[in-house]
């Protein structure tokens, strides 16, 4: 992973072709991969051993061998446990209780469902209240390095506590998370086998079932808000509630603890982020039929080279030239972990001019449970250099940008972009294609121009991606644990 670059969130300062692949080209994931693009019998010619020649050209042949495999997860050192088999089946259990929620009916699997490639097939995400978002999937998170549409989290574990305490989603509270572990035999005796003891949560005076610190002027609060103000009706009275002075109830009964005790909560929910990235870390994408077929191309092996069917071989050849897809899509990842504002249209129910990257750099300045806090495993090491280096406020980065999702396992994620707004990958490819849907934004990246593509090599991409669904999991291992 090039997680050492510091060009965290920085805007690349140009889209060349190549530029972005340092995910494949460096760090600590594909040194393998480099021994084998040099040992490999792809030769000038785009032919591989047996002397057939490969059905691609032989520039196609070697962005291939950058794209494949997906490396092994590396392990975050901002997080002690997790690699911790033990937490990760907590993380499982955690991951599908729907006792971390306001009134007991929403999960993680609520929105990720682990039988549907862990998303809803929503267009907007919805959980105690509607959202402005589509759900993300879960592929090859630990490979990841901002989190959310617009980064606003900066490691797997952190990102993990945003929805329990997100009013739109879980609507809960940390000091009721902790309670709700003690509260639950199981839940109970795994998290202290991981963790050690639970604080005396049975002592009420001490720790109230709800509390927790309310952050101010916080997106999914505001849109709460909206949504109490509707329901009641009552403009004037809660206009207020974002002003001064008005305390939220979570936030006096969180006031109201000794200091230690928020400590001790707050402990608690940090190891509850940390268990639950120890599982998500396990949602793997590989060994898809275009993984194959560069272990073909490699191994000179015509079976695995025949894994690409010949509309999906164009459709990458496309991929990574006319089409120009590798410049954000690139790595084995498909994507360069960054943000780019691509034009998409508006949709009913999400706000047309979401700052995306731009918000989210500021929560990420603000956020608790940052990489650099004391709630990190490891704050002053490596995984920190990302956020030494943001852009100051109100640079870099325009309105409307958002990560640019892997595409690895995204023929079975519909609907797509941060606001759902493509049912198909069929209209995806021609939003990039045509860009007649697409909305002028004045910072839309200029390298998104029609691509003058027939509609047969608009098919052929399709198929190449296709060509990137992984092998099934074995969802046992990731479904609702039996009771
Ligand atoms: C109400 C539906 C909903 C629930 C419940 C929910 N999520 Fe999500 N998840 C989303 C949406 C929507 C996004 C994108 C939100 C955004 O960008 O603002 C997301 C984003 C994520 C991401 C970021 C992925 C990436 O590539 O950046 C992770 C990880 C994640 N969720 C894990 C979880 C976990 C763990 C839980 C339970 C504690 C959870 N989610 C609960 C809908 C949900
Ligand atoms: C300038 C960078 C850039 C280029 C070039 C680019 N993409 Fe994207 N892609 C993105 C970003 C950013 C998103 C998310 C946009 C959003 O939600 O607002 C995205 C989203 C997608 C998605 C939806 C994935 C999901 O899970 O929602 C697909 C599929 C996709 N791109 C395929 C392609 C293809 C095929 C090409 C070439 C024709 C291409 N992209 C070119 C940056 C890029």
């Amino acid at each position: 992973m090039s997680r050492t670059l510091p060009t965290a969130g920085a805007r690349p300062a140009a889209l060349a072709l190549g530029v972005l692949w340092a995910f494949s080209a460096c760090g600590d994931g594909p040194a393998p991969q480099r021994d084998a693009l040099t040992a490999s019998p792809a030769g000038p010619h785009g032919g591989f051993a047996g002397g057939s020649p490969a059905p691609i050209s032989a520039a196609a042949v070697q962005a291939a061998l950058r794209m494949s495999p997906v490396p092994p997860a590396p392990v975050d050192p901002t997080n002690l446990f997790d690699a911790d088999p033990q937490a990760a089946e907590l993380g499982r259990l955690l991951f599908h209780s729907t006792a971390l929620s306001k009134d007991g009916d929403v999960s993680c699997a609520t929105c990720h469902l682990p039988e549907q490639s862990f998303v809803d097939g929503r267009r907007l995400a919805l959980g105690v209240l509607p959202l402005e978002r589509h759900t993300m999937p879960l592929w090859n998170l630990a490979h990841q390095r901002w989190f959310f549409w617009d980064g606003r989290a900066d490691s797997l574990w952190s990102q993990s506590l945003v929805p329990i305490e997100d009013p739109l989603e879980h609507a809960f509270t940390r000091a009721g998370v902790a309670h709700a572990i003690h509260d639950d035999a199981e839940l109970r005796q795994r998290y202290e086998r991981v963790f050690g003891a639970l604080p005396p949560l049975e002592d009420a005076l001490r720790f109230p079932a709800i509390a927790r610190p309310v952050p101010a002027n916080d997106r999914a609060h505001q849109l709460a808000d909206e949504h109490a103000r509707a329901k009641r009706g009552d403009e004037e009275h809660h206009t207020h509630l974002f002003g001064s002075g008005f305390r939220h109830p979570h936030q006096r009964a969180w006031d109201a603890m000794a200091a230690e005790d928020q400590e001790a909560v707050t402990s608690v929910f940090v190891n509850v982020g940390k268990a639950l990235a120890a599982f998500q870390r396990l949602i793997e994408s590989r060994d898809a039929p275009f993984d194959r077929f560069v272990a073909g191309l490699r191994e000179g092996d015509p079976a695995g080279v025949a894994s690409l069917s010949d509309s999906a071989a164009r459709g990458f050849e496309l991929f990574v030239g006319k089409a120009r897809c590798i410049s954000c899509h690139g790595g084995p990842l498909f994507t360069d972990l960054e943000f780019h504002d691509t034009g998409v249209p508006e949709v009913p129910g999400a706000p047309v001019d979401d700052p995306g990257r731009a918000r989210g750099l500021e929560a990420l300045r603000a956020f608790e449970f940052g990489v650099r806090s004391r709630w990190s495993d490891d704050p002053e090491g490596p995984a920190g250099v990302k956020v030494d280096f943001l852009p100051a406020a109100g640079h870099a980065h325009g309105p409307g940008e958002f990560k640019t999702p892997s595409l690895r396992s995204v023929a079975s994620t519909p609907p797509y972009m941060h606001n759902g707004a493509f049912e198909t990958l069929e209209e995806v490819v021609s939003f990039y294609a045509t860009r007649e849907t697409a909305r002028a934004t004045g910072t839309t990246e200029k390298i998104l121009v029609p691509l003058g593509l027939t509609k047969e090599e608009q098919a052929d991409l399709v198929a190449f991606l296709r060509s990137l669904t992984g092998a099934p999991l074995d969802l046992a291992r990731f479904a609702a644990p039996n009771r």
